[in-house]
């Protein structure tokens, strides 16, 4: 296989799926994880099933767990553990997350939603010596306002753009990948783009043609892509979409990140969706 520039993580909750991709592809660079991924892990599943639901405490530590087998298997992108947040999570209950969470692994990304309350969460922990993720963002006013937040991160910090989400409400989820990547064409290289929410092969393709620093990709896909042998976008590859075009916006970049609107429909909704599920794996939901 000729491994592209984009690092490959695998995106999910269970193990055995990291360690079967690293199979396929040899190596491995990073993983993200996610409340739903994580509530769909097979022993938390067995364990709901079964009729044992989880205290918060149980729910922390199940997920340790995971996050613990699954970071030797992955290379220098790391793993990404996601904080619980609802609409009334503050910054500093993100923040006490955050700590814990960072302290379970030594390859650990903090994952924040592009929210006040998140950035927030960033600003700090970034300046606290913390590698961060910013996810569930939909827009390049999200990632310009992380690009804010984080200057002066030790290590680059992480911006998940959710390419597949867009789609599914009609638009064209790579061009927030092309916009931001060209809009930090013009910055100082400390947010790298992780292109998220993908659901094909062609978007992994397209990823690697627009050089998104990192893809996290489901297992599923992966195991596609290998089955037809690894197939690589060349001069012919041409991205087909149905969805109306995202265009670029010319910002500023030396902004506080509070004068970027990161208001957006779909990290309010994947809030909820988040907080729902990883709320159905506990015995008394938050
Ligand atoms: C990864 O960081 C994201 O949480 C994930 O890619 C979301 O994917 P989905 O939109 O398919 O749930």
């Amino acid at each position: 296989m000729i491994r592209p520039k984009t690092k490959i993580l695998v995106d999910g909750g269970d193990p055995q799926e990291t360690r079967r991709a690293k199979e396929l592809l040899g190596a491995i660079d990073g993983q993200t994880t996610n409340p739903s991924l994580i509530a769909k892990n097979p022993h938390i599943k067995e364990l709901i099933a079964s009729g044992h639901k989880l205290s918060n405490r149980e729910e922390m530590e199940e997920y340790k767990k995971i996050v613990q087998t699954i970071s030797p298997l992955v290379g220098d992108a790391g793993v990404s553990i996601e904080v619980f947040a609802d609409e009334k999570t503050t910054t500093s209950e993100m923040l006490d997350q955050g700590r814990e969470m960072f302290l379970w692994i030594p390859n650990a990304y903090i994952k924040y939603p592009c929210t006040a309350e998140g950035l927030r969460a960033a600003q700090m922990s970034v300046k606290q010596g913390m590698r961060v993720n910013m996810t569930l963002c939909f827009s390049q006013q999200q990632a310009a306002a992380v690009y804010a937040a984080t200057k002066g991160t030790k290590e680059p910090a992480y911006v998940s753009p959710f390419v597949g989400r867009l789609d599914d409400i009609g638009q064209s989820g790579m061009d927030v990948v092309k916009n931001i990547k060209r809009m930090f064409s013009k910055g100082d290289g400390h947010v790298l783009v992780l292109a998220a929410s993908i659901r094909s092969l062609e978007h992994l393709l397209h990823c690697f043609v627009l050089e998104a620093e990192l893809v996290t990709v489901p297992a599923k896909i992966l195991e596609l892509w290998a089955n037809k042998n690894f197939p690589m976008p060349d001069s012919q590859f041409r991205y087909k979409t149905t969805g109306t075009p995202i265009p670029y916006k010319e910002l500023d970049l030396e902004q506080a990140w509070e004068a970027f609107d990161i208001q957006h429909e779909l990290t309010r909704k994947g809030i909820e969706r988040f907080a729902a599920d990883y709320r159905a794996t506990l015995s008394r939901p938050m």
